[in-house]
């Protein structure tokens, strides 16, 4: 025994610095995905009685979403493209919250039919709508247009939630206090809203397309709370933080084999889906934002977002491109 403490502590004199230096790290790594991991909604919230919409809610932040809406005691209606992969999630959140009350639905924001069969469903079947949670979207994705002839990302990210949200507007008066929260991204502040080339016909890259619909979904969250001021509608944008999710399905396979194996250890320490959906939970129930609308939060506090999403005009004239683009002017 003393030999073996003797040997323990000539091994750990002779290597000071390595010891220290494995000691930092690990502890520099450990402070690192605490802070990668953020904030988190503190909220008791029940929503007994209440109905929430989410898009996007068979996998990802949504699916997290999804399963604490439904933990609270809601209505839950995911709106989902795959109805395979959605009726699994359902079976799976309803299992996990005791909730039977959730539903699926068939959304497939890439086709503006789809969107108003979605919202006419909605506003014959459903006597209230609380909570609307625009969390569907698409990442870097090559060049691809909607049925409607739009570019993909635009199209999904913020078209089709633009008419969604219009559609079901009518709704969520009738229901206040209700709230819209629209999931945007931090990519956002290399946003630019393209007037002059919408669909970005002439110079189409994945990231410049991804950058302008996050944009548009924080110009969106401002122009509309300034049109439902005073409705008790309140609306919010977030960034949810870099989680493991699949939203990287189109961007990753084209990455170098280098940027690759530099991402793989880096996906080891971003949030997971439950810490990545703790910004939108806080958006949709937190108590303290039921008089606020409009702002951009970040890690479940407010954040200032970029300055070309603050611009009003701007704000109002791609409220104005939209409405004709979806054909609601
Ligand atoms: N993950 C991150 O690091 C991160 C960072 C910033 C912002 N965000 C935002 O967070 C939101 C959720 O993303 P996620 O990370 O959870 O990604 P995800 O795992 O890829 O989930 C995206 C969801 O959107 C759905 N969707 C895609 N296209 C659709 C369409 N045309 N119609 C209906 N639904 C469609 C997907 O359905 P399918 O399964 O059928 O494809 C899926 O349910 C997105 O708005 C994203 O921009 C994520
Ligand atoms: C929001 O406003 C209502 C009505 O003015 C008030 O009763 C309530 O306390 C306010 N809530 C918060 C969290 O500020």
């Amino acid at each position: 025994m003393q030999n073996y403490m003797d040997a323990v502590k000539h091994f750990a004199e002779s290597h000071v610095t390595g010891l220290t230096l494995i000691f930092v790290a690990g502890a520099g790594l450990l402070g690192f995905r605490r802070w990668m991991a953020g904030g988190v909604c503190r909220s008791k919230a029940r929503l007994e009685g209440k109905t929430v919409l989410i898009t996007g809610a068979n996998t990802g932040i949504g699916k997290e979403t999804a399963l604490d809406m439904a933990q609270r005691g809601a209505r839950v209606i995911m709106a989902c493209r795959d109805m395979t992969k959605a009726h699994i999630a359902a079976d799976q959140i309803r299992q996990k919250s005791g909730n039977g009350n959730v539903v699926v639905k068939k959304l497939d924001l890439a086709s503006l039919q789809s969107v108003r069969d979605l919202a006419k469903d909605i506003q014959e079947n459903e006597e209230h709508l609380d909570i609307l949670i625009n969390n569907a979207g698409i990442m870097m994705c090559p060049k691809w247009k909607t049925d409607d002839g739009f570019e993909m990302q635009f199209g999904v990210n913020h078209l089709g939630h633009f008419l969604l949200t219009n559609c079901l507007l009518d709704l969520l008066k009738k229901s206040a206090p209700s709230r819209v929260v629209i999931v945007s991204s931090l990519a956002h502040q290399q946003g630019k809203i393209h007037f002059d080339d919408i669909n970005l016909d002439k110079n189409y890259t994945p990231e410049r397309s991804y950058s302008q619909s996050k944009l548009a979904n924080v110009l969106f969250c401002k122009e509309l709370a300034a049109r439902l001021q005073g409705t008790g509608v309140t609306v919010y944008s977030l960034h949810p933080g870099v989680i493991k999710t699949e939203l990287g399905r189109h961007l990753y396979p084209t990455l170098a084999s280098w940027k690759k194996a530099i991402v793989k250890p880096f996906m080891l320490l971003v949030k997971r889906p439950w810490e990545g959906a703790q910004t939108t939970i806080y958006c949709a129930v937190d108590e303290s934002l039921a008089n606020v609308s409009g702002l951009y939060y970040s890690d479940c506090a407010p954040k200032t977002p970029a300055p070309q999403a603050l611009d009003d005009a701007a704000a109002k004239k791609l409220w104005e491109l939209s409405n004709s683009m979806v054909g609601l002017a």
